[in-house]
């Protein structure tokens, strides 16, 4: 498992955090996006399509690759980052969504709030994140529909 990891000046420190969390669980980090301090104010959706744009292509040849992305509340990277065609982002606060996100929606993207979670908490999700699995089967068919949504023709 890899990661692409970005945040904007809001979630610098828990960028960091856990970037240093996902090397102690032998994650990849293959880059890492966003200011080296939070006094250097930067703009989310910026960041959220760089790292997006780069998980992307990465996944072509490498499928398990994921991206974290870490901004004030979540709210403004995981919007943004769900512009992209086939990025699945989803913003979580508590460990059940952090698993089901990946079991059910196939999320490729995790995104978090510094100003709103802890540190362990935020540690925690993303552990649930990386050791949870697809299910499959009748959420694949649903995940199609998801990619379907922004397809031509799709909006009657
Ligand atoms: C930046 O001040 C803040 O708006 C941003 O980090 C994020 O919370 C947006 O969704």
């Amino acid at each position: 498992m890899r990661f692409h990891v970005g945040s904007d000046h809001g979630g610098v420190v828990l960028r960091k955090l856990l970037i240093a969390a996902l090397r102690e669980w032998d994650v990849a980090v293959v880059s890492e996006h966003g200011p080296a301090d939070a006094s250097e104010s930067v703009d989310y959706p910026d960041v959220a399509a760089e790292v997006c744009r780069r998980m992307l292509r990465d996944r072509a040849e490498s499928p398990d690759t994921f991206a974290l992305l870490v901004c004030g509340t979540g709210q403004g990277m995981a919007i943004s980052a769900n512009k992209l065609a086939g990025v699945r982002a989803g913003v979580v606060a508590d460990p059940f969504s952090a698993r089901m996100i990946r079991v059910h929606n196939d999320a490729n993207v995790i995104c978090l709030g510094e100003r709103v979670l802890g540190s362990e908490l935020a540690k925690l999700l993303l552990r649930e994140f990386v050791t949870a699995r697809f299910e499959g089967g009748r959420h694949a068919r649903r995940v199609e529909k998801i990619e379907a949504c922004g397809e031509p023709g799709r909006e009657a």
